[in-house]
């Protein structure tokens, strides 16, 4: 997504937040397409979007964002549109976003999390491999040998749902997050000695060791 790329501005926006909109030319051939009146003025980032977008900087107080649009298209070269935004301010300098600004992902990366795992439940050829699908439904405690819960319908009933939903019965506990020299596997084996403080699927309550727990899954079961 760098700049470098040789974007087309087609739409640079100047607003009053230094709204920028940069349509992403996914290689040289596309240019044509990109130049079009139909693109040019059918930006995928609309006013009401953009509307939106300024509503998030004031409520939040933030200095500024920036946002990816992707959207499939039959009539663009590669069969998807892409669009990227980008309002306010990136530095102290008041220098404005970019669609190259970079952030801290945080949980961010949950999202990531969330699709690799929707990969491993769509992979047939795993499926085959193992004899067996997985499914959202499929509980942990089936594919990773190191999970271990102090409650008992947790420990056997807790799916990838649950996990990706936060209603393991789990709180946060945090602090059992700590780099590890066993990594992810030590951190995982530890999990039976800390209480949990609702019943499995009483409540939400966000848990990051969770997540941690699923980046696990590509190592077990496809030795990534
Ligand atoms: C909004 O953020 C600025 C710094 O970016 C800060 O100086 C100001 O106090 C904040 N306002 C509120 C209401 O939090
Ligand atoms: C699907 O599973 C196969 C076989 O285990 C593996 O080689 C491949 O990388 C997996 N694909 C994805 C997208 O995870």
């Amino acid at each position: 997504m760098k700049l470098a790329y040789g974007l087309s501005l087609l739409s640079i926006l100047i607003a009053p937040y230094h709204a920028l909109q940069v349509p992403m030319r996914p290689d040289d051939a596309s240019q044509a397409i990109y130049a079009s009146p139909h693109n040019a003025q059918g930006t995928l980032i609309s006013e009401r979007t953009e509307g939106y977008v300024h509503t998030l900087l004031e409520k939040w107080n933030s200095s500024g964002l920036s946002v990816a649009v992707v959207r499939k298209d039959v009539t663009a070269p590669n069969g998807w549109r892409h669009e990227f935004g980008a309002y306010g301010v990136a530095k102290a300098d008041g220098s404005p976003m970019t669609p190259d600004s970079v952030f801290a992902i945080a949980s961010n990366s949950k999202l990531f999390l969330a699709f690799s795992v929707g990969l491993l439940v769509s992979n047939k050829t795993l499926a085959k491999e193992r004899g067996k699908e997985i499914k959202w439904s499929t509980k942990i405690k089936e594919l990773i040998p190191e999970w271990g819960l102090m409650d008992e319908d947790m420990d056997r009933g807790v799916t990838l749902q649950d996990m990706l939903s936060h209603r393991t019965g789990m709180p946060r506990h945090d602090f059992s997050g700590v780099q590890r020299e066993g990594g992810i596997s030590e951190m995982i084996s530890t999990l039976r000695y800390l209480r949990p403080s609702a019943e499995h699927r009483e409540t939400f309550q966000y848990n990051n060791l969770m997540y941690e727990t699923l980046s696990y899954l590509p190592q077990v079961l496809l030795n990534q």
